[in-house]
């Protein structure tokens, strides 16, 4: 072979790989970012990255634009490994136009999307963008749309993992809003879709970048992002986690692991007081049945009131959901609504058998939340769980009061089994609610009506605040030991492993969104 046409193959190699040129990386360094070769490659297994479509040049004539070298066109492509597990990738790189999104450029990404759905393997992209490439015009906003729409199909076929490490403003936001997971870094991720600017101009109004989209304001109170990170390396460590836990594609089953022990901790009897106002951390319970007590826990920062992630149980991915009594008292609202159904439909699309632990007292009740529409929000729980046909396993642990107990995953809505504590209470409310009412004359009637209302909240608890009669209704399966959880979890998921469920034909169902 040619000698010289290999120096040249890898001079323009070398020179590509060069992105914006040393200036551009050295200001993307200053501003405590990585560049986007090095991201990829700290992000995939060592030296499994395959670049593709490096060659590709922009083809915009306007505005200065003609004969101006963007290597690349601004974003890297290509496929790799994530421990082991194959995935197509993107990394828009800043360095080059501001890793603006022209049609090349995004023809680029269609591409790698297109394969990762062929091939049937997650996509991962990471974006750092300002946004559509202005030069373009209308051909940039093409480019978002072909995206969107990709995003759109491949949504329910294979995983979907947006990492946003620099701006994604404007309609660049909706590919990572129309994935599965989005992973932001502190500082670093910036998201919204009008800026500062436009809104000094418009409502003025004085709001700091970070104020506005910083990864924390989209980690902890809008809920668009799903994990938050401290830097772009934990960050990573984090996707490499979660690429671990899920499958492929919408075919396959999470690869096992192999089966390991819960990790000894304090006894779950322990951890659950009594007293139905008193909180405990759902977590605790969570990782006290799963595998080395390893939960992954998802949108931990947002609506805490509900917790969601995966974990293992003897080896096999299992999506838990708990209510969490330590904050709102475990309630539900429209943000606990929506975390939680989007969870399940991720599950469910991917094969992934849900565990639900009930302790709540209801839905939160107020004009807040009935005029944030909490009926349309709380109706999603209903839809998601009604329309998951994995494996679904419900264990009560304490309070499972009235439209929330139907929520949690009730044999009304298709559990699979249905387990609950001794101390488990089933009922349409707590019983001092219930008795108020109820009993409303009788109290008021009575010579001691403080003595008569304890009474009778007594005599309402001994009634219904208790798991036998649903039990003897069959809308429970077992009333269990606590000690016994993780046993009886195991068996069901074995036993549930052929699992099939036949819904209505339908070209999809409208939930209510
Ligand atoms: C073309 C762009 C660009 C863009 C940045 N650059 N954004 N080029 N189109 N959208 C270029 C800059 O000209 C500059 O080029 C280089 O990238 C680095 O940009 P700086 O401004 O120097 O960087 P920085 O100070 O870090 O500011 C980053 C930024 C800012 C905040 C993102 O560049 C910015 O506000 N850009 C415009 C953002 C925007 O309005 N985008 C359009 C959004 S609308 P040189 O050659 O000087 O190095 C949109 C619609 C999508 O995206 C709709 C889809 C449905």
């Amino acid at each position: 072979m040619r000698r010289d046409k290999i120096a040249e193959f890898r001079e323009r190699t070398a020179r590509l790989r060069m992105g914006g040129g040393e200036a551009a990386a050295a200001k993307q360094a200053a501003s405590g970012k990585l560049q986007a070769r090095d991201r990829i490659i700290a992000l995939l297994d060592r030296g499994s990255f395959h670049e593709y479509d490096l060659f590709v040049e922009h083809e915009c004539r306007d505005f200065g634009m003609a004969g101006k070298n963007l290597p690349g066109d601004g974003v890297l492509t290509g496929t790799g490994t994530i421990e082991g597990f194959p995935v197509c990738i993107y990394a828009q790189d800043f360095t080059v136009a501001g890793g603006s999104l022209g049609l090349r450029h995004a023809r680029k990404i269609t591409k790698i999307m297109d394969h990762a759905m062929n091939l049937r393997v997650p996509l991962i992209g990471i974006n750092d963008s300002g946004g559509a490439r202005i030069q373009e015009g209308v051909n940039s906003l093409a480019g978002y749309g072909e995206i969107f729409y990709r995003n759109s199909l491949a949504s329910g076929v294979i995983p979907q993992i947006s990492i946003v490490l620099g701006p994604c403003a404007g309609g660049a936001v909706y590919s990572p809003a129309l994935t599965d997971f989005v992973f932001v870094v502190d500082r670093i991720s910036k998201m919204f879709i009008t800026g500062p600017e436009v809104i000094r101009t418009v409502l003025n109004e004085e709001i700091s970048m970070e104020d506005l989209g910083g990864a924390r304001v989209q980690a902890s109170v809008s809920g668009n992002a799903h994990f938050y990170a401290e830097s772009e390396a934990a960050c990573f460590e984090q996707v490499k986690r979660l690429v671990t836990f899920i499958p492929w594609n919408s075919s396959k089953l999470a690869d096992p692991y192999p089966p390991a022990p819960a990790k000894p901790g304090r006894p779950l009897e322990e951890i659950v007081p009594d007293e139905p106002r008193l909180p405990f951390d759902v977590r605790e319970v969570i990782r006290g049945v799963c595998d080395c007590g390893d939960f992954f826990e998802v949108q931990e920062l947002w609506a805490a009131n509900i917790v969601v992630g995966f974990a293992r149980l003897e080896g096999r991915t299992v999506g838990m959901i708990g209510n969490q009594p330590l904050v709102l008292a475990g309630v539900l609202d429209v943000d606990a609504a929506d975390k939680m159904s989007r969870f399940i439909r991720f599950c469910d699309a991917f094969n992934i058998p849900l565990v639900t632990f009930v302790d709540t007292p209801g839905y939160l009740p107020g004009v807040d939340q009935e005029h944030m529409g909490v009926i349309r929000h709380g109706a999603k729980i209903l839809y998601a769980y009604s329309e998951a046909t994995v494996p679904k396993i419900t264990v009560i642990l304490r309070k499972a009061y009235g439209g929330a107990y139907i929520a949690m995953c009730s044999r009304h809505l298709g559990a699979d089994f249905l387990f609950a504590w001794p101390i488990a209470e089933i009922a349409v409310m707590g019983s001092e609610g219930a008795a108020n009412i109820i009993f409303k004359g009788e109290i008021a009637a009575s010579e001691n009506p403080e003595e008569t209302r304890r009474l009778k909240i007594r005599e309402y608890a001994e009634k219904f605040s208790n798991p036998y009669i649903a039990a003897a209704s069959g809308h429970v399966d077992a009333v269990i030991d606590p000690a016994e959880t993780r046993d009886f979890l195991i068996h069901a998921l074995n036993v549930s492993r052929q699992k099939r469920s036949v819904r209505p034909e339908r070209k999809h169902g409208v939930p209510p969104v």
